[in-house]
């Protein structure tokens, strides 16, 4: 038997309700007090089920009381739905907000290697003289790092580069101890005349200290052709010099020995943007290609002659741009390039 439908029995189902829905103040406890206060099994769904088993009589007053409890709880229900929803709402936003002002933690940029670009002014002012870029390997043949550049077997002049030999050694691999074996690989490979410049990575058996690297970088460049004499090689250094350390700059050649040239120099260059003011700096190594090279290379020496150049790209990155020590260089900490400006 069912609890008699009274007003006040009525009012307290509605009343418990009310309080129920008016502390719900997330969607789990709403739920659970809709199912409990206007669920099949409350007790408003009680009253209403009762009511068909009324006195005709007492149906419309009883309904009416009945009605009206539900509506207002159900009018509650909507009411705190939406409180909830929207108090969810802004919980969501605020969890998901973001401080615009926030100092954000950065991506470092990469900046380029200031040897690199140096390595590619250098080539540009090659390829813009009329030049080709000329390439070889960096583990190289005996023949073309020495031999054919007319180191004789024997000779010192093969110890004076300190070389890494491959093994094994019958295969006679070596890493290149300087570009100069791209002079041979331009010759053999090129139609006369050949005006070749290669940029490239060197070896030689030195430990990493202030000024030496056992890994380094050279720009070679040989010119052959009819009638070429060292005022053309004074000349192509002499441009070389101004446009990478401006007009003021000097060359100066002194006398010096490579198999490879004769007559050889060593050749100095003056710089004026030193701290230290103005001064000779010694830059490379120089000199008419020797006769015995261009046979080497299939070449009469009687009717092709040129000249040839290397020089070391970390040691003119150093006094050019005063980088005081190789570990910079060669340590790769972006903020070493970053000074030279050049970020990707
Ligand atoms: N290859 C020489 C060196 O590494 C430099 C050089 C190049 C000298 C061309 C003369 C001509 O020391």
């Amino acid at each position: 038997m069912s609890e008699a439908i009274t007003e006040p029995a009525v009012e307290a189902a509605v009343e418990a309700a009310l309080a129920a829905i008016a502390g719900a103040h997330d969607a789990a406890a709403l739920r659970a007090a809709r199912a409990e206060h206007a669920g099949e099994t409350s007790a408003l769904a009680r009253f209403n089920a009762a009511i068909r088993d009324l006195p005709g009589d007492q149906k419309a007053a009883a309904g009416k009381l009945v009605g009206g409890g539900r509506a207002r709880v159900n009018q509650a229900l909507a009411a705190q739905e939406q409180t909830v929803l929207a108090a969810e709402e802004a919980a969501r936003l605020e969890s998901e907000s973001l401080d615009v002002t926030e100092v954000a933690s950065r991506w470092r940029a990469g900046a380029r290697h200031p040897l690199t670009m140096l390595m590619e002014q250098m080539s540009d002012l090659f390829i813009s003289m009329g030049w080709e870029i000329g390439e070889g390997p960096e583990l190289e043949h005996e023949w073309f790092n020495f031999d054919a550049l007319n180191f004789d077997e024997d000779h010192p002049a093969r110890a004076l580069q300190d070389t890494f030999f491959v093994d094994p050694v019958e295969r006679h691999l070596v890493l290149r101890t300087h570009t100069s074996p791209v002079q041979i690989r331009s010759l053999l490979t090129r139609p006369l005349p050949v005006y070749v410049a290669a940029v490239g990575r060197t070896f030689r058996t030195d430990e990493v200290d202030v000024t030496h690297t056992p890994v380094f970088h050279q720009i070679e460049g040989i010119a052959i052709d009819r009638g070429l004499t060292m005022a053309h090689l004074r000349g192509t250094l002499e441009h070389m010099a101004r446009s990478l350390f401006g007009t003021e700059a000097q060359i100066r050649l002194r006398p010096n020995y490579f198999p490879f040239t004769e007559p050889s120099a060593e050749m100095d260059v003056w710089v004026t943007n030193l701290k230290g003011g103005p001064r000779w700096i010694e830059w490379g190594g120089c000199g008419m290609v020797n006769p015995n090279v261009l046979r080497s290379a299939g070449i009469d020496p009687d009717e092709y002659q040129g000249f040839a150049f290397g020089m070391g790209i970390e040691r003119t990155l150093m006094f050019r741009d005063d980088v005081r020590d190789m570990h910079d260089i060669v340590e790769g900490d972006i903020r070493f390039s970053q000074q030279f400006g050049m970020v990707v």
